[in-house]
Parts: structure tokens; C-alpha cells; sequence
């Protein structure tokens, strides 16, 4: 197993190019099961959980395939692979995200079987809102032996209204009611740049969703969708992850490839802690300063702030001066690398759903083990600050949603490199 190595303190300077969406990505990729004709798709990182996507899509039947551009190509040939519809256990425990087959199978090819997606290491994972959505639209849905098993005859639109924002259910029920006949309304969708990419995806192909980055978005149903080229957006916690490497460091890069309209809350929050941030067209300009201050942060859905920042904000408050609360609101268990940054010298209290962090002058480094993607980013930023060497174990969760996040690290100026163990 690969590990990271760093020697903090080097202040980045430069640019870097910021990916394509991860969760975009993948509930798009999922979608193409419900188009006719092949689909080029730009912009998808090469990142474990992509690789992950396209096996589960090929295990249905799909073609998929880089072009030489970089682009994905997928096609589902009609009435080839009908009779597929298992997303299988093997797939599934590798990525929670391959939940979002459902809608598309139930809509084209009638019936899912979808390995049951445990509960993961940042907490309970129900999918009990995907379920109420899909039975609204007319499936019938059963867990038997660790599998969802769904059928519908027939889908047919629906009022839905979710008693909580959930971004893969809202994804889930877009797919199912794109082909569904009539029209179906969803109260309290999720409002999240990725559900708003699936949405507009789809309408590129053919569908009728209004209210796109809204709480109710309306669908009206359509007898046939086709391929087409689409570009995903860029990838909004990848862009401040790397806001806060250049932050951490006291560095001044700049992100290409960046939209200031998606990170609102975390470029307030930073400028709050003493980070001059400035955007311009598609670039956004990070200039760290000595001296951070702290803040309370919550995370909320969009537009509030990511939970999937929660753990870089988080290395970054570590070093900023006073006592900052961090809420977690969305996943309130997710403060596992809390215990790894203390072992850097943090002092972080976890109280239930809250973290209080008390700033210090500075972390310093020491063996640390990655427990899920965001918390390996967050322990990766702190190593950039650490004084001597940090060394970050289990990095294959990050390889699941960073495309070469030491190359690109080194690249601005930080003493970053990956060792095979
Ligand atoms: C998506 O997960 C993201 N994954 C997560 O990113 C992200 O942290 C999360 O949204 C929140 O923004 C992908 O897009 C692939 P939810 P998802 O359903 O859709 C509760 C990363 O690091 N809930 O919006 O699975 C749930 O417990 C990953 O890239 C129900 O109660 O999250 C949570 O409290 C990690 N019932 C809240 O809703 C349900 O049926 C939001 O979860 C579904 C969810």
C-alpha cells in the first residue's frame, strides 16, 4: 500500500487546474443507461471511484471507453442487455455512490437488483428517502439477502416531497421520472451544482426538468432521451481543497478551472478566517496571511457550507488563532480524522455533533491513517503546515476522488511525494 510523505512548511505558489466533478460524474455516468445512442462525456477525473462507476456500468452492459481526448464514451445498445440489472455486492462495498444505477435500471429496463449500501466510516447511510421517492413513482420495492430488489411495470409521475435533503435520493427520482408518464414534482430536492449537472444533462438529452437548483423541481415526462456531448463541471471540493492548501501554507496560487457561483460559503468562510480570496471569470486567487482567525462553521446542504470541506476547514482552524466550533449537521458522526489531527498537536475536543478546535502556533508530523476521502485531504493539508515530516497511511481513499493530489501538491511548491510501501 502507497503512503504520502511530506515535509511541511514549504509555502505554495502557482496555479493548478481544477477536474471535473466527482459527483456530478458519477449519477451522470449512471444516467447514460437511459439514453439512445453513445454519450461523450468531458471533464471526468481519473480517480478510483470513476473506474469504479464504469465497471458497475460494463457489468450492465454499457460500453464504456476513454477517447483520446480524455472524454468517456458510453453507449447502451438497445434491447442487447436487457435482462442485466444487478449492481452486485463487490462493486457496491467498494463505492456507496453506485446507489445512484437505481433510478436509471428501475426507468429503462424495469427492475434493479442493487446490493444494499452498508453504512460507511462517516456514519449512517439510509436510503430510505430514495425508496419513498421510487415507490411514489410506482416501484415496488423489497430488501431481500443484502439486496434491493425493484420492479415497476410501469413509472408513472408523482408529488414527492422529502422529509430531508438527500443529493443521490434527488438523483435517483430525476432518473426514474425523466421517462415516467405525466409529471412528477419533487418538494425539498436537493439544491447541490452536481443534482443541478445531472439535471441539466439530462435536458441536454432530451428531458423536461425545470426548477433546476431549486427545492421543487418539476419533471414532465418524455418518451425518449439520446446521447449527447456534455462537459461536467468543475469539481467544487476539489477547488477548496486546493483553496485551502494554498491558505495553509501562506502561499498565493491560482485555481483555473474554478466557479466562484458554487463555493459562495466557502470563500466567505475563508475570507472570515483572514484568507484574501479573488475570483476572476473562471480563475479564483488564493493569498494566504500570517495570521488566521478563528470561526464557527456549519455545514449544511447547498448553498450552505460542504460537509466534504468539513475536515480541510478543520486542518486549517487547527492553526488559526482563538476557539472555533465546527457543527456538522449533515453526517454528524463524520469527525474521525479529529483523532488524527490531535495526534499532530491539535487540540480538538469532539462533543457529539460539534468539534471544538482551540488554535495553536503549530502541528507537527507524525504517522496519521487516512479513514475516508475528505478526512485523507484534510491530513494532507495539515502535513503541508506541519513542522517536520508527516506520513499519511490508507491513501487509497483519497485516490478514490483525487486525481494525483501529491503530483499536483509538489507541482505548487510543496515537499509532497508518494511512496509505494
Ligand atoms: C452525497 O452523498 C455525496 N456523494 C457525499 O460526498 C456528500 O457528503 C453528501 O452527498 C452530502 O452532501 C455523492 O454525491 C456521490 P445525502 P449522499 O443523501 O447523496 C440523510 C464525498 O466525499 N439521508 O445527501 O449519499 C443522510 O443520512 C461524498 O464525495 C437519509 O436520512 O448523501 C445524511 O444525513 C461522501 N435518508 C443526509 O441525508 C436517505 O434516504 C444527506 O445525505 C438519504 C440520506
Amino acid at each position: 500500500m502507497d503512503k504520502i510523505v511530506v515535509e511541511g512548511g514549504n509555502r505554495l505558489e502557482g496555479s493548478v487546474r481544477i477536474n471535473g466533478a466527482k459527483n456530478a460524474a458519477l449519477p451522470i455516468m449512471a444516467a447514460c443507461l437511459l439514453l439512445h445512442g453513445p454519450s461523450r462525456i468531458k471533464g471526468i477525473p481519473d480517480i478510483i471511484d470513476i473506474r469504479t462507476q464504469s465497471e458497475i456500468l460494463r457489468n450492465l452492459g454499457g460500453d464504456v471507453k476513454k477517447a483520446e481526448d480524455g472524454a468517456l464514451e458510453i453507449i447502451f445498445r438497445d434491447g442487447e442487455n436487457d435482462d442485466k440489472f444487478t449492481a452486485p455486492y463487490e462493486l457496491v462495498r467498494k463505492m456507496r455512490a453506485s446507489i445512484c444505477v437505481l433510478g436509471p435500471l428501475l426507468s429503462k429496463r424495469r427492475r434493479a437488483k442493487v446490493s444494499y449500501p452498508g453504512g460507511c466510516v462517516i456514519g449512517q447511510r439510509p436510503i430510505d428517502l430514495h425508496i419513498k421517492g421510487l415507490a411514489a413513482l410506482g416501484a415496488q420495492i423489497e430488501t431481500t439477502e443484502g439486496y434491493i430488489n425493484a420492479t415497476a411495470d410501469k413509472l408513472k409521475g408523482a408529488h414527492i416531497s422529502f422529509t430531508g435533503k438527500t443529493v443521490l435520493g434527488t438523483c435517483n427520482v430525476l432518473t426514474a421520472a425523466v421517462l415516467a408518464e405525466g409529471t412528477t414534482t419533487i418538494e425539498y430536492a436537493a439544491c447541490e451544482p452536481e443534482v443541478q449537472d445531472l439535471a441539466n444533462f439530462l435536458n441536454k438529452a432530451g428531458a423536461r426538468i425545470t426548477g433546476i437548483g431549486e427545492n421543487k423541481m418539476t419533471v414532465e415526462g418524455v418518451q425518449k432521451l439520446y446521447g449527447v456531448d456534455y462537459e461536467i463541471i468543475p469539481d467544487r471540493i476539489e477547488a477548496g481543497t486546493f483553496m485551502i492548501a494554498g491558505a495553509i501554507t501562506r502561499g498565493d496560487i491560482t485555481l483555473e478551472n474554478a466557479r466562484q457561483e458554487h463555493l459562495g460559503a466557502v470563500i466567505d468562510k475563508l475570507r472570515e478566517i483572514g484568507v484574501e480570496i479573488t475570483p476572476s471569470g473562471n480563475t479564483i486567487r488564493v493569498k494566504g496571511c500570517d495570521l488566521y482567525h478563528a470561526v464557527d462553521v456549519m455545514t449544511l446542504p447547498y448553498p450552505g457550507m460542504p460537509t466534504d470541506m468539513q475536515a480541510q476547514f478543520m486542518a486549517l482552524l487547527c492553526i488559526a488563532e482563538g476557539k472555533s466550533i465546527i457543527s456538522e449537521k449533515i453526517f454528524p458522526d463524520r469527525f474521525i480524522h479529529a483523532a488524527e489531527l490531535r495526534r499532530m498537536g491539535a487540540d480538538i475536543r469532539v462533543d457529539g455533533p460539534s468539534a471544538i478546535i482551540r488554535g495553536i502556533p503549530f502541528l507537527s508530523g507524525t504517522e496519521v491513517m487516512v479513514s475516508d476521502l475528505r478526512a485523507g485531504a484534510g491530513l494532507v493539508l495539515a502535513g503541508l503546515v506541519a513542522k517536520g515530516t508527516t506520513q499519511i497511511h490508507r491513501i487509497y481513499h483519497l485516490d478514490r476522488g483525487y486525481e494525483r493530489i501529491a503530483e499536483r501538491l509538489s507541482s505548487l511548491g510543496a515537499d509532497i511525494k508518494r511512496i509505494g510501501e
